[in-house]
């Protein structure tokens, strides 16, 4: 549906020299996906879902949506590209003097369309994101979640394809994030609109997103299905936005416990497990199996439970203690039975 190509954007410094906002990013994201793009400000998210509809012109790179690449069009191509990709933002960028059915119907104004055809449009709009009976308030009126959904409304006027969202939950409070997520989560299933989810926050991720790309300083540093990547973080980048909500890390008090518990044991045979699974895929009780197993203790540090993609998702850090040989046995048997595993112990200790 969206295919970028090597999309790199320059901007000149003003000390006469070049600054890569992005450098050489290909994405593709499928028809009728929520894909999310993750990264800390100033990582170039914004830069590059500006790309997607040549609000930014990229220095280097080709850009195609739905079949057409948007290189090679003309000026009013564009214009009548653009329609087909919708966009919201984290300021919402509503026009204070127009109410709500008249913020939601202004692009359809912008396109000639009579006034009977922008209420026949519009209604079911307002409908679909709850707000046909503040249709006639002015947003000065309304709550960040309310107008961020005549943000919604008016982004869906063109029926477009496409839906760009450049952190349109950043500005609200964490119960209107999810009842907004909620939102578009429904429009994608029903209207089977692909939306790309532009975020510095991987809740937002972890709630709505099917696939994710985390950006760094203008690069994808890492792209998966969301609970791949939640599984399996390969970049510090990556680590870092997870572990705000994965709890990686040990407590520092719990560290000290862990430490002094070791202390009198060979340290060769000390192995601290971080492990992590979907819940619905593991059906034994692995930890209580693998210690009769093996014959081994094993010490649960830290664990919990969380949702991704709809799956409960969970991770645990476990200590145990035991020769080379069981330990190979207990990291096969933890694989075998779709646990991920990493070993954290050299982290920690
Ligand atoms: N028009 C511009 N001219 C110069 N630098 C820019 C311009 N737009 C963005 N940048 C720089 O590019 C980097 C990425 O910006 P942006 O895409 O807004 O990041 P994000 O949305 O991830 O916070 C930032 O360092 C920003 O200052
Ligand atoms: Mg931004």
């Amino acid at each position: 549906m969206i295919d970028l190509q090597h999309i790199t954007q320059r901007y000149p410094t003003p000390e006469g020299g070049v600054f890569y906002a992005l450098k050489d990013v290909s994405l593709h994201i499928e028809q009728g996906e929520i894909f999310g793009i993750i990264g800390r400000s100033g990582a170039g998210k914004s830069t590059l879902v500006r790309c997607i509809n040549f609000l930014n012109r990229p220095s280097e790179g080709t850009v195609t949506v739905d079949g057409k690449c948007l290189n090679t069009m003309t000026e009013a191509e564009l214009r009548a590209s653009r329609r087909n990709i919708g966009m919201i933002f984290q300021h919402f960028n509503l026009l204070s003097s127009r109410t709500v059915f008249d913020n939601a119907a202004f692009p359809l104004e912008l396109i000639g369309m009579d006034k009977a055809k922008i209420k026949a449009k519009v209604d079911p709009l307002l409908d679909l994101v709850g707000l046909t009976e503040h249709r006639n308030k002015y947003p000065a009126q309304l709550s960040g979640g309310q107008k961020q959904r005549v943000g919604i409304a008016r982004a869906l006027a063109n029926d477009p394809r496409v839906l760009l969202s450049d952190e349109a939950t950043s500005a609200l409070d964490p119960e209107t994030t999810i009842a907004t997520l909620e939102l578009l989560k429904r429009i994608n299933k029903e209207l089977g609109l692909t939306i790309v989810m532009i975020t510095h926050q991987m809740d937002v991720v972890k709630q709505i997103c099917d696939r994710v790309a985390v950006m760094n300083k203008g690069i994808v540093v890492e792209e998966g299905s969301v609970i791949d990547v939640f599984r399996r973080p390969q970049t510090e980048t990556t680590k870092a936005l997870i572990g705000n909500i994965m709890a990686q890390e040990l407590p520092g008090s719990m560290l000290e416990r862990v430490r002094e518990q070791v202390a009198g044991l060979d340290k060769d045979s000390v192995h601290i497990l971080r492990l992590s699974f979907v819940g619905s895929e593991v059906t034994r009780p692995v930890i209580s199996e693998a210690s009769r197993m093996f014959n081994i203790d094993v010490n649960i540090l830290l664990g919990q439970v969380d949702e991704v993609q709809g799956k409960g998702f969970g991770t645990l850090t476990i200590l145990t203690s035991c020769n080379t040989d069981t330990f190979s046995q207990l990291l096969e048997y933890l694989r075998k039975h779709n646990v991920t595993v990493e070993e954290v112990t050299s982290h920690v200790l």
